[in-house]
């Protein structure tokens, strides 16, 4: 019996939504039990601490993460390269604000196959943009039904594929799109973009959410700037809306986004071999 195991970073969930909706059509496709599906979320960073054991060909791992100016996170990178795997397919899916994912897919593809991965499919989903709010809605509410199923579909595609492929190692290279170099990626140092207002209750909900430990609870829960990879995890796990992106640079960018990205974005996926 096969086992699933998803492994992502996922500040604000789109990711860890489309991953769940692709381990869904998988199982489905392979007759995989609940019991045997394992979620790994190192979005917090106590998380990141751990040692996970080797996977091998019993296991079939799912590698999500989201796109930060066209490449992985940092904090995501560095995490999955530290996994190992012997002749264990990988599904690998990039999560993006509609702008684009440039770099991001190939090089979660180069990351994996370094340790020792086979990738078997990857795919670049929208989510609803970071920078994102009622004010200014870029990709908003992305994920949305229909890629949720076309999530669902693309595992069961993979799976279709998993059953036909009786040697892993004979399957051709999975091709994806990007260019070596990558682009320059983003270091953590954020600008001063978060104002905390009055209606703040000291709750402690928005620093257990930062995936940076960016947040200072003995001063009024500021972002500590040098820290913030600007995920806005805690601008939308704000219960009260205390947590508000101050007009500047960031906000500028996402009215930009809003106004040059407004078409939606397909989902795009890619297959190693024919499912
Ligand atoms: C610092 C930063 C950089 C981003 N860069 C890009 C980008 O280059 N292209 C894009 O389309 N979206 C970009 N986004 C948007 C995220 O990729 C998108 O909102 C994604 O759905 C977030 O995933 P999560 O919900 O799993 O955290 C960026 C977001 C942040 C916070
Ligand atoms: S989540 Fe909101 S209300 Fe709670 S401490 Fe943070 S800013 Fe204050
Ligand atoms: S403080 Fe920065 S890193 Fe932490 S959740 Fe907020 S935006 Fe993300």
């Amino acid at each position: 019996m096969k086992k699933i195991t998803l492994i992502y970073f996922s500040p604000t969930k789109t990711t860890e939504t489309v991953l769940r909706a692709i381990t869904q059509g998988l199982a489905q496709n392979l007759e995989i039990s609940d019991s045997e599906i394992t979620a790994i979320n190192f979005t917090p960073p106590k998380i990141r601490d751990t040692v996970l054991a080797p996977f091998d060909g019993n296991d079939i791992v799912l590698l999500g993460a989201p796109v930060y100016a066209g490449r992985l996170p940092a904090d995501a990178a560095d995490f999955f390269k530290k996994l190992t795997a012997v002749n264990t397919p990988a599904i690998l899916t990039v999560v993006y604000g509609n702008r684009a994912y440039d770099d991001a897919l190939l090089e979660l593809k180069d990351v994996a196959s370094s340790c020792g991965f086979i990738p078997v499919s990857g795919a670049a989903f929208i989510g609803e943009h970071s920078f994102a709010s009622t004010e200014i809605p870029v990709a908003m509410n992305r994920p949305d039904e229909n890629d949720l199923k076309q999530a669902a579909d693309f595992g069961a595609e993979t799976g279709n594929m998993l059953k036909k492929t009786n040697d892993l190692k004979k399957i051709s290279a999975l091709k994806v799109p990007g260019n070596f170099p990558y682009k320059e990626g983003m270091g953590k140092g954020a600008p001063d973009f978060i104002e905390v207002t009055d209606s703040c209750t000291n709750c402690g909900i928005c620093a257990t959410a930062c995936p940076s430990n960016a947040i200072d609870a003995e001063r009024g829960f500021a972002t500590i700037a040098e820290d913030c990879i600007l995920c806005c995890a805690c601008i939308k796990a704000c219960p009260e809306e205390a947590r508000l992106m101050k007009d500047g640079s960031i906000k500028d960018k996402a009215r930009w986004l809003n106004e040059t990205c407004s078409t939606p974005k397909s989902v795009q996926i890619f297959f190693a071999t024919e499912p």
